[in-house]
Protein backbone atom coordinates (compact mmCIF):
# COMPACT_ATOMS: atom_id res chain seq x y z
CA UNK A 1 0.00 0.00 0.00
CA UNK A 2 1.12 3.17 -0.96
CA UNK A 3 2.12 5.80 1.44
CA UNK A 4 -0.80 8.43 1.85
CA UNK A 5 0.83 12.37 1.68
CA UNK A 6 -0.38 14.72 3.85
CA UNK A 7 -0.29 17.84 2.62
CA UNK A 8 -0.91 21.34 4.68
CA UNK A 9 -1.70 24.61 3.32
CA UNK A 10 -2.07 27.83 5.87
CA UNK A 11 -1.43 31.77 6.04
CA UNK A 12 2.14 32.41 8.33
CA UNK A 13 2.17 30.01 11.05
CA UNK A 14 3.99 27.28 12.48
CA UNK A 15 2.00 23.53 12.09
CA UNK A 16 3.18 20.85 14.49
CA UNK A 17 2.17 16.91 14.30
CA UNK A 18 2.51 14.57 16.99
CA UNK A 19 2.15 10.87 16.63
CA UNK A 20 0.05 8.95 18.75
CA UNK A 21 0.56 5.40 20.61
CA UNK A 22 4.51 5.67 20.76
CA UNK A 23 5.03 5.21 17.40
CA UNK A 24 7.86 6.77 15.79
CA UNK A 25 7.36 10.71 14.81
CA UNK A 26 6.62 11.85 11.27
CA UNK A 27 9.62 13.09 9.35
CA UNK A 28 8.71 16.94 10.54
CA UNK A 29 6.97 17.33 14.07
CA UNK A 30 7.10 21.44 13.32
CA UNK A 31 7.72 23.57 10.08
CA UNK A 32 7.46 26.95 9.31
CA UNK A 33 4.61 27.75 6.64
CA UNK A 34 4.01 31.31 4.99
CA UNK A 35 1.03 32.63 3.48
CA UNK A 36 -0.07 30.04 0.72
CA UNK A 37 2.67 27.82 1.48
CA UNK A 38 2.48 24.41 1.41
CA UNK A 39 4.39 21.44 3.00
CA UNK A 40 4.11 17.60 2.32
CA UNK A 41 4.26 14.45 4.54
CA UNK A 42 4.32 11.47 4.14
CA UNK A 43 2.86 9.29 6.82
CA UNK A 44 2.94 4.93 6.89
CA UNK A 45 -0.37 2.73 6.93
CA UNK A 46 -1.38 2.87 10.46
CA UNK A 47 -0.33 6.38 11.24
CA UNK A 48 -2.45 7.84 13.88
CA UNK A 49 -1.90 10.96 15.41
CA UNK A 50 -2.70 14.75 14.93
CA UNK A 51 -1.84 18.43 13.56
CA UNK A 52 -2.37 21.47 14.80
CA UNK A 53 -1.04 25.00 14.02
CA UNK A 54 1.34 27.48 16.04
CA UNK A 55 0.38 31.65 16.34
CA UNK A 56 2.73 34.33 17.25
CA UNK A 57 5.73 32.55 17.30
CA UNK A 58 8.80 34.18 18.43
CA UNK A 59 12.74 33.98 19.69
CA UNK A 60 12.91 34.80 22.90
CA UNK A 61 15.44 36.69 24.65
CA UNK A 62 16.98 33.36 25.44
CA UNK A 63 16.79 32.02 22.09
CA UNK A 64 13.75 29.86 22.71
CA UNK A 65 11.41 29.53 20.07
CA UNK A 66 8.61 30.35 21.58
CA UNK A 67 4.53 30.85 20.49
CA UNK A 68 1.74 32.64 21.97
CA UNK A 69 -1.04 29.59 21.17
CA UNK A 70 -0.63 25.99 21.01
CA UNK A 71 2.98 26.33 21.93
CA UNK A 72 4.74 22.69 22.14
CA UNK A 73 7.41 24.29 24.78
CA UNK A 74 10.24 22.32 22.59
CA UNK A 75 12.16 25.55 22.59
CA UNK A 76 12.62 25.03 18.50
CA UNK A 77 10.57 24.79 15.59
CA UNK A 78 10.50 20.92 15.77
CA UNK A 79 8.11 19.64 18.45
CA UNK A 80 10.22 16.33 18.74
CA UNK A 81 7.12 14.15 20.53
CA UNK A 82 5.43 17.06 22.14
CA UNK A 83 1.85 17.87 22.54
CA UNK A 84 0.80 21.76 22.16
CA UNK A 85 -0.62 23.70 24.83
CA UNK A 86 -4.60 24.50 25.09
CA UNK A 87 -5.82 26.19 23.33
CA UNK A 88 -5.83 24.64 20.09
CA UNK A 89 -7.82 23.38 17.08
CA UNK A 90 -6.66 20.14 16.32
CA UNK A 91 -7.03 17.73 12.93
CA UNK A 92 -7.16 14.41 14.08
CA UNK A 93 -6.58 11.33 11.51
CA UNK A 94 -6.00 7.66 11.59
CA UNK A 95 -4.76 5.89 8.56
CA UNK A 96 -6.25 2.44 8.12
CA UNK A 97 -3.28 -0.03 8.48
CA UNK A 98 -3.87 -2.13 5.16
CA UNK A 99 -5.35 -1.20 1.84
CA UNK A 100 -9.15 -2.71 2.68
CA UNK A 101 -9.46 -0.67 5.84
CA UNK A 102 -10.88 2.75 6.85
CA UNK A 103 -9.40 5.92 7.60
CA UNK A 104 -10.79 8.02 10.53
CA UNK A 105 -10.58 12.25 11.30
CA UNK A 106 -12.05 14.52 12.79
CA UNK A 107 -11.75 18.46 13.75
CA UNK A 108 -11.34 18.84 17.73
CA UNK A 109 -12.21 21.82 19.87
CA UNK A 110 -11.94 19.76 22.87
CA UNK A 111 -8.82 21.28 24.08
CA UNK A 112 -9.89 24.88 22.72
CA UNK A 113 -9.77 27.07 19.71
CA UNK A 114 -6.88 28.80 18.50
CA UNK A 115 -7.31 29.23 14.40
CA UNK A 116 -9.69 27.71 11.55
CA UNK A 117 -8.63 24.49 10.13
CA UNK A 118 -9.93 21.78 7.42
CA UNK A 119 -8.77 18.70 6.20
CA UNK A 120 -10.03 17.20 2.89
CA UNK A 121 -9.04 13.75 1.56
CA UNK A 122 -7.81 14.67 -1.90
CA UNK A 123 -7.05 12.67 -5.33
CA UNK A 124 -9.03 10.33 -6.56
CA UNK A 125 -9.07 7.69 -3.92
CA UNK A 126 -10.92 10.39 -1.54
CA UNK A 127 -13.27 12.09 -4.47
CA UNK A 128 -16.28 10.23 -2.47
CA UNK A 129 -15.13 11.10 0.82
CA UNK A 130 -16.37 14.12 2.88
CA UNK A 131 -14.00 17.36 4.24
CA UNK A 132 -14.41 18.63 7.35
CA UNK A 133 -13.44 21.61 8.91
CA UNK A 134 -14.01 24.15 11.96
CA UNK A 135 -14.59 27.19 9.38
CA UNK A 136 -15.01 29.99 11.81
CA UNK A 137 -13.08 32.36 14.13
CA UNK A 138 -14.03 30.95 17.48
CA UNK A 139 -12.28 33.68 19.09
CA UNK A 140 -14.37 36.76 17.78
CA UNK A 141 -17.38 35.18 19.74
CA UNK A 142 -15.16 33.22 22.56
CA UNK A 143 -17.33 34.12 26.38
CA UNK A 144 -14.84 36.45 28.06
CA UNK A 145 -13.72 33.65 31.24
CA UNK A 146 -12.72 31.73 28.48
CA UNK A 147 -10.51 34.11 26.11
CA UNK A 148 -6.84 33.83 25.64
CA UNK A 149 -5.85 37.52 25.09
CA UNK A 150 -2.20 38.64 23.40
CA UNK A 151 -0.76 41.87 25.19
CA UNK A 152 -2.26 44.19 22.82
CA UNK A 153 -5.62 42.52 24.40
CA UNK A 154 -7.18 41.14 21.32
CA UNK A 155 -8.22 37.77 21.26
CA UNK A 156 -5.38 35.14 20.07
CA UNK A 157 -7.31 32.28 21.42
CA UNK A 158 -10.70 30.39 22.95
CA UNK A 159 -10.10 27.85 25.98
CA UNK A 160 -12.48 24.62 25.93
CA UNK A 161 -14.95 24.81 28.89
CA UNK A 162 -12.79 21.91 29.92
CA UNK A 163 -9.60 23.45 30.16
CA UNK A 164 -10.60 26.65 31.49
CA UNK A 165 -12.64 25.16 34.76
CA UNK A 166 -11.62 22.02 34.53
CA UNK A 167 -14.84 20.61 35.99
CA UNK A 168 -15.87 16.68 35.97
CA UNK A 169 -19.10 17.92 33.45
CA UNK A 170 -17.04 20.12 31.73
CA UNK A 171 -14.50 17.33 31.08
CA UNK A 172 -16.41 14.42 30.82
CA UNK A 173 -14.71 12.92 33.81
CA UNK A 174 -16.17 10.85 37.35
CA UNK A 175 -19.85 10.61 37.14
CA UNK A 176 -19.80 12.20 33.75
CA UNK A 177 -17.19 10.13 32.11
CA UNK A 178 -19.32 8.68 29.52
CA UNK A 179 -21.56 9.30 26.25
CA UNK A 180 -24.92 8.52 28.37
CA UNK A 181 -24.03 11.32 31.08
CA UNK A 182 -21.37 13.63 29.43
CA UNK A 183 -23.59 16.20 27.45
CA UNK A 184 -23.52 19.48 25.65
CA UNK A 185 -23.39 22.48 27.80
CA UNK A 186 -23.68 26.14 27.37
CA UNK A 187 -20.27 26.73 26.45
CA UNK A 188 -19.64 23.57 24.37
CA UNK A 189 -23.28 24.55 22.36
CA UNK A 190 -21.09 27.88 21.24
CA UNK A 191 -18.09 26.31 19.80
CA UNK A 192 -20.79 23.74 17.76
CA UNK A 193 -22.64 26.55 16.49
CA UNK A 194 -19.99 28.18 14.67
CA UNK A 195 -17.90 25.14 13.62
CA UNK A 196 -20.54 22.08 13.43
CA UNK A 197 -18.19 19.47 12.23
CA UNK A 198 -15.95 20.17 14.95
CA UNK A 199 -15.64 17.90 18.42
CA UNK A 200 -17.13 20.57 20.79
CA UNK A 201 -16.54 18.12 24.05
CA UNK A 202 -15.36 14.83 24.42
CA UNK A 203 -18.49 12.93 23.13
CA UNK A 204 -19.60 14.50 20.41
CA UNK A 205 -18.79 11.23 17.98
CA UNK A 206 -21.84 11.55 15.60
CA UNK A 207 -22.01 14.60 14.17
CA UNK A 208 -17.82 15.05 14.10
CA UNK A 209 -16.33 11.58 13.08
CA UNK A 210 -15.29 10.82 9.51
CA UNK A 211 -14.31 8.04 7.33
CA UNK A 212 -13.17 7.39 4.05
CA UNK A 213 -11.55 4.08 2.57
CA UNK A 214 -9.30 3.62 -0.76
CA UNK A 215 -5.80 5.25 1.22
CA UNK A 216 -6.66 8.46 -0.27
CA UNK A 217 -4.21 12.38 0.52
CA UNK A 218 -5.52 14.02 2.76
CA UNK A 219 -4.77 18.21 2.26
CA UNK A 220 -5.04 20.12 5.81
CA UNK A 221 -5.58 23.67 5.10
CA UNK A 222 -4.77 26.31 8.51
CA UNK A 223 -6.94 29.52 8.27
CA UNK A 224 -9.00 28.14 5.22
C1 LIG B 1 -7.22 -3.99 7.76
O1 LIG B 1 -7.20 -2.93 8.69
C2 LIG B 1 -8.34 -2.85 9.52
C3 LIG B 1 -8.20 -1.62 10.39
O2 LIG B 1 -7.89 -0.49 9.63
C4 LIG B 1 -8.46 -4.12 10.34
O3 LIG B 1 -9.65 -4.05 11.09
C5 LIG B 1 -8.49 -5.33 9.43
O4 LIG B 1 -8.45 -6.49 10.21
C6 LIG B 1 -7.29 -5.33 8.50
N1 LIG B 1 -7.40 -6.41 7.53
C7 LIG B 1 -6.38 -7.20 7.23
C8 LIG B 1 -6.63 -8.19 6.15
O5 LIG B 1 -5.30 -7.12 7.78
C1 LIG C 1 -22.79 28.71 31.66
O1 LIG C 1 -23.44 28.18 32.79
C2 LIG C 1 -22.73 28.44 34.00
C3 LIG C 1 -23.43 27.68 35.12
O2 LIG C 1 -24.81 27.77 35.03
C4 LIG C 1 -22.71 29.96 34.25
O3 LIG C 1 -22.01 30.26 35.44
C5 LIG C 1 -22.00 30.63 33.06
O4 LIG C 1 -22.04 32.05 33.20
C6 LIG C 1 -22.66 30.23 31.75
N1 LIG C 1 -21.81 30.75 30.66
C7 LIG C 1 -22.29 31.13 29.48
C8 LIG C 1 -21.29 31.65 28.49
O5 LIG C 1 -23.47 31.04 29.16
Amino acid sequence: MEAPALVALALLMWPATLTGAGKPQLSSTGFELPSKGSFSLDAPPGWSGRFWGRTHCFIDPSGKFTCATADCASGQISCNGAGGVSPASLVELTLASNASGQDYYDTSLVDGFNLPLSLAPAGAAGSGCKATSCPSNVNAACPADLAVKSGDGSVIGCKSACVAFNTPEYCCQGEFGGPQTCHPTNYSRIFKKLCPQSYSYAYDDKTSTFTCSGSPNYVITFCP
